[in-house]
């Protein structure tokens, strides 16, 4: 099998941190220390992403996500590092004070264009439109769809399995639970495990799409990229397992009970959560393993976003 060519800027393995917590024992994955300023599991997609937008012999990086999007922050400081340009087509507004990732999108140069919730549902459209713009005077724009989560950036997540497994060695887990957005990181971990002949459950705690449309987002990217890379694998679904109703009503709210344990884990293991990802994701991993005493055979996969906490500190203080 030919692996994708990739940069290489991540600062990996990353941890794997056994913990205590209300009495129970577990491994977090500290995904959140990836690299570019704490960038989180962006900074293994783009290693891939990166790479093909230089090969292509990028001016300009297009991609695109929200207001405060962990993913816009990453692509725009590696992109920076690379020379190459950025635009950002984001939902919501500018934040006059550039707080969280908006620091990251002004201290980098990136160009924004925001967009509100109607106009960013054709956000590919208006995008398109930039990109004519753009090489109509003849610069070259690569496009990094929602979360790099394409059947080249969910590589990210394909080589993260190996690493896990050189360290996991003997010790025997039967699965890994992780926020899901896009999906690719989940995406990611199937299809590794599945070229790793192993059936592991992969836990995904949808914050962003419905249940049922985050699985087929999962399943569709798993299988292109079995398709464009001609993988000899068939990926059990039965596997996937989404664990839907930790959203806390919506991807831009914020739900007291995950606050409360958010600090409460933080206080007893200095490890941090957000409140659009890892908090919703580990409240999701509390009441599924920790409450129950189960959690010593599932990794909680920590995927970053701590600038995500900086705009909403006014619910942890
Ligand atoms: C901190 C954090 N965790 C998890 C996710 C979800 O990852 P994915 O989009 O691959 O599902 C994202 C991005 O969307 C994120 O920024």
């Amino acid at each position: 099998m030919k692996q994708p060519s990739k940069l290489f800027f991540a600062n990996i393995p990353t941890p794997l941190r056994r913990v205590k917590f209300d009495g129970c024992v577990f491994y977090v994955k500290r995904d959140d220390l990836t690299g570019l300023e704490l960038s989180g599991n962006k900074v293994r997609k783009l290693e891939y992403l990166l790479f093909d937008a230089k090969k292509k012999n990028a001016d300009y990086v297009f991609t695109v996500g929200g207001d405060q999007s962990n993913h816009c922050r990453a692509t725009a400081i590696a992109a920076s590092a690379l020379e190459l340009k950025t635009k950002l087509f984001l939902w919501g507004k500018e934040n006059k004070s550039a707080e969280g990732n908006q620091f990251f999108y002004n201290l980098t140069n990136a160009e924004k264009i925001f967009l509100n919730k109607k106009e960013y549902q054709n956000v590919e459209a208006i995008a398109l439109k930039e990109k004519e713009k753009l090489e109509k005077k003849g610069e070259k724009v690569y496009w990094i769809p929602e979360g790099g989560s394409d059947a080249l950036g969910i590589w990210g997540y394909v080589n993260f399995v190996d690493e896990l497994l050189t360290q996991t060695g003997e010790k025997k887990f039967n699965g890994i639970l992780c926020a899901a957005g896009t999906g690719g990181t989940a995406a990611g971990l199937l299809v590794g495990f599945a070229l790793n002949n192993l059936s592991r459950k992969v836990f995904a705690v949808n914050v962003l799409y419905p249940a049922d449309v985050l699985r087929e987002k999962i399943i569709k990217v798993s299988e292109n990229a079995i398709e464009k890379f001609k993988l000899k694998i068939k990926i059990n679904y039965n596997d996937l397992v989404i664990l839907d109703g930790y959203d806390g009503g919506g991807y831009k709210k914020v739900w007291s009970e995950s606050v409360e344990l958010s600090k409460r884990f933080f206080g007893e293991t200095t490890i941090l959560t957000d409140q659009v990802y890892t908090g919703k994701a580990f409240y999701a991993y509390y009441d599924n393993f920790v409450k129950n005493k189960r959690s010593n055979k599932i990794i909680f996969l920590h995927t970053g976003g701590l600038f995500g906490v900086f705009p909403k500190k006014r619910f942890y203080l």
